[in-house]
């Protein structure tokens, strides 16, 4: 059977009827409403910083590093790897030696915190700032504000009989040697190496304080 003939102007009319019928609706482009940003949540919080009463109202996300640093502005606390892994944002907090940077600022509400600055002044050293300075326990000293407030806390965790790993017994004094040292300094990492001295200048506040 024959096709029927179409003329050219016939087929193109019929091509653009077609056309017209399948085409797609131009989308509606929607507005992209960004949502508000939220408005961080404060707390106010109450803390002794190197016996000094402190009131700071902060964005609860703040950790207590930060609260020091840039609040407070008690740079001696360092930030090294802001995760746990170094010990150079170590400080007291009442009494024991925490990772600052692993704590936020309001689970501290009426803590007593030590820092660098609160153990000794340039004129009036700390014993055991004293010995890392006599003993070289620092090179460029990135660690050290972390280090010393960790070995305060060391010689008093010995003192208060809580054993560490390498203890020899749960329930007795640990003796302060260079074992319990380095074991219990494990968590303060130097990058300049100056271990065997900062173990010296341990060993030697620990005997005088025997
Ligand atoms: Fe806190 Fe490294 S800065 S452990
Ligand atoms: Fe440089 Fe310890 S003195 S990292």
């Amino acid at each position: 059977m024959n096709a029927p003939k179409l003329s050219r102007r016939t087929f193109l009319k019929l091509g653009a009827a077609t056309a017209s019928a399948t085409a797609v609706p131009p989308l509606v482009a929607r507005a992209a409403t960004p949502a508000p940003p939220r408005q961080p949540v404060t707390a106010t919080l109450s803390m002794h910083v190197n016996g000094k009463p402190q009131s700071l109202t902060l964005d609860t996300r703040t950790t207590l590093l930060d609260a020091l640093r840039e609040h407070l502005h008690l740079t001696g606390t360092k930030k090294g790897c802001d995760h746990g892994q170094c010990g150079a944002c170590t400080v007291i907090v009442d009494g024991r030696r925490i990772n600052s940077c692993l704590t936020l600022a309001v689970m501290h509400e009426g803590a007593k915190v030590t820092t660098i600055e609160g153990l000794g002044t340039p004129q009036k050293l700390h014993p055991m700032q004293a010995a890392f300075v006599k003993h070289d326990g620092y090179q460029c000293g990135y660690c050290t504000p972390g280090q010393i407030c960790s070995a305060v806390a060391v010689l008093d965790e010995i003192h208060d009989d809580i054993p560490s790993h390498v203890s020899g017994s749960l329930t007795t004094r640990a003796s302060v040697s260079a074992t319990e040292i380095r074991e219990r300094m494990s968590g303060n990492i130097c990058r300049c190496g100056a271990y065997s001295n900062i173990v010296e200048a341990i060993s030697e506040v620990a005997g005088s304080k025997a």
